[in-house]
């Protein structure tokens, strides 16, 4: 199976949302640009990308999110000018947001949903494997997210996902998978074939409480898959029905991720994330933790 396998190149980061959960602060910034510590959150879905052997990264993009691409774009002028005032550090780390990375955009022109997101990035992609990251979920693990999918793609041909429990109370808010382990591979009790999935389902009908966290690594047919998907949940298409068709021809696998994930695309989420990535900060973390520790709650 692996002479047929082709290596991930090329990673899809859907960012057309409008980001209504975080008004009034999204109204004339994309939320991707919301600051977690000291990095806007989007830039931290790319340093996995680039710690996970990504080449290209493609931004499926809406209105007003210039900054996004301004914001990955070379910046000789602001480098030049933190040379000449004497701080070549900031500059050097203006110079590598980019990670030597090749960026291409895309538009989705109306909120159709995920898997249509993904759809619009069909040509960028062409006839290869990819990775989606969604941008509002930050994964911090000993091995990048998207590079665990990646090996077990190359291991197994088929699409990866993760997944991790969630309460009951929460399964709403996720795709939820239903898995049987599948033996006898290095991933260890964390691999499942997947058996079917559903997105959003009410705590009485998910057939489980593994939740789709938002990385993925896809075969190419899941476009065919997704050109073909009928609006589901909230009247958008979406991936998971577009991943249930890989899942009929058993060719979708979910990984249990060993990490901790931050869904920052709430505003509690996102505060849990700006408190626990400055408490890991190797800079501000002492200074941050005897803060907390002196609050008088
Ligand atoms: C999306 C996906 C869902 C997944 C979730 C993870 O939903 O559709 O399957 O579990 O991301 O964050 P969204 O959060 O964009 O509504």
């Amino acid at each position: 199976m692996t002479g047929k396998i082709k290596k991930v190149r090329k990673a899809v980061l859907p960012v057309a949302g409008l980001g209504t959960r975080f008004l009034p602060a999204t109204k004339a910034i994309p939320k991707e640009m919301l600051t977690v510590v000291d990095k806007p959150l989007i830039q931290y879905a790319v340093e996995e990308c680039i710690a996970s052997g990504i080449e290209h990264v493609i931004f499926v993009t809406g209105r007003r999110k210039s900054a996004i691409e301004d914001h990955f774009d070379l910046a000789p002028e602001l480098e030049s000018f933190l040379i000449e005032r004497g701080k070549p550090e900031h500059a050097k780390m203006v110079r590598e947001i980019s990670g030597g990375l090749h960026f291409s955009y895309t538009r989705q022109s109306e909120a159709l949903g995920l898997g249509h997101a993904v759809l619009c990035a069909a040509e960028l992609v062409g006839d290869e494997p990819f990775a989606v990251l969604l941008g509002d979920v930050i994964m911090e693990g000993k091995v990048p997210a998207t590079r665990e999918l990646i090996d077990i793609y190359e291991a197994t041909g088929g699409g990866a996902i993760h997944v991790e429990r969630v309460p009951r109370e929460r399964v709403h808010l996720y795709g939820i998978i239903d898995g049987v382990p599948e033996e006898g591979t290095r991933f260890g009790d964390r691999l499942l074939r997947v058996k079917d999935l559903v997105e959003k389902p009410s705590a009485d009908k998910a057939p489980s409480n593994l939740g789709v966290t938002g990385r993925y690594v896809l075969p190419p047919e899941i476009f065919e898959y997704l050109e073909n998907t009928k609006p589901g949940a909230g009247g958008e298409i979406q991936l998971t029905d577009g991943l249930r068709r890989l899942a009929e021809d058993n060719k979708l696998f979910a990984c249990i991720y060993d990490g901790k994930t931050y869904d920052a695309g709430d505003k509690l989420g996102f505060l849990q994330a700006t408190v626990e990535m400055g408490l890991k900060n190797p800079k501000l973390g002492p200074d941050f933790r005897a803060y907390l520790q002196g609050l008088k709650l």
